[in-house]
């Protein structure tokens, strides 16, 4: 055996035994800490969108500018925003064999299953929401909470906005089995309330978790709550677009949410050159 490939599997023993020996000694009850923490695709295609897109005030480092920006705009930032640890800085670890990684993400769902920490969440809750889609994904969606239709059956973005999302991915010559979908939170917030900045700390190792794992290429953050919450800014996700942010292995982009999509139908056509933009970065031909 080579020395990459004993790397490869020392690594995911060690992953499964922590993430073993975590279960064992309970971490869904342990504290966590402050840091731990439809589309009109078709005729939208042919428009050409440009964004707004200036410097955020505390965003992460340095990121990549879609070729063809709109201006900035000059009006500072007045809510910006106090600077935090950063969840993007640092590099994961050697990838997990892909042949492993379902078992390890089962793992943590099995954590996420018995989380209690959040009282409201735990108590309300019909059944977590861990995640759907390809442990090897190079593209990862990132999403707020579960909804109604998502706490009923298990599954992130089932609802309204889930079916947007196919329509989405559709139009990006994707479906569900490539890519993986995740929630910033994994139980939903009573009334469809956005979740608490507590309950994203609370759920936050677990989301971490999964994107070790997967280690994708690419990660949308779709909307402001995960925008938020993965960059740790309240910049507006206005002035997020049209960039990629560094994070982790990862190149990090943010869209409007498909649920912001179905009350504000002009929004269609952002998302669509967001979208035309990340399948440009991945490879993916859209013109055929
Ligand atoms: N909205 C989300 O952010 N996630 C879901 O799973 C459903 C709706």
């Amino acid at each position: 055996m080579g020395n990459s490939e004993t790397n490869e599997v020392d690594v995911r023993k060690l992953l499964v035994q922590q993430l073993e020996s975590l279960e064992q000694s309970g971490l869904a009850d342990l504290p966590v800490g402050t840091d731990s923490p439809d589309f009109q695709f078709a005729h939208a295609a042919s428009e050409e969108v440009r964004a707004t897109s200036p410097q955020p005030a505390t965003a992460p480092p340095e990121p990549a500018q879609r070729p063809t920006p709109a201006a900035p705009s000059a009006t500072p930032d007045a809510a910006a925003t106090t600077p935090q640890p950063m969840r993007n800085s640092g590099q994961w670890g050697s990838p997990l064999p892909a042949d492993d990684r379902p078992a390890a993400l089962e793992v943590i769902n099995n954590l996420v299953r018995n989380c209690k920490l959040c009282d409201e969440l735990a108590s309300k809750r019909t059944q977590t929401v861990f995640g759907v889609g390809n442990p090897s994904a190079k593209l990862v969606f990132v999403g707020e909470g579960p909804g109604a239709e998502e706490d009923r059956t298990g599954e992130p973005f089932v609802g309204a906005a889930g079916k947007l999302l196919d329509k989405i991915l559709g139009a990006c010559k994707l479906d569900r089995s490539q890519v993986y979908i995740l929630n910033t939170v994994k139980c939903r917030p009573p009334m469809n309330r956005n979740p608490a900045d507590r309950e994203i700390r609370n759920c936050w190792n677990y989301l971490e978790k999964q994107l070790e794992v997967i280690q994708p290429q690419f990660i949308c953050c779709l909307g402001s709550v995960a925008a938020k919450s993965m960059l740790q800014t309240t910049e507006p996700l206005g002035r997020m677009r049209g960039k990629f942010f560094p994070w982790k292995g990862a190149q990090l982009m943010v869209t409007y949410h498909p649920a912001y999509l179905l009350r504000n139908e002009g929004a269609k056509r952002h998302v669509w050159e967001d979208m035309k933009w990340l399948m440009q970065e991945m490879g993916v031909e859209l013109s055929k």
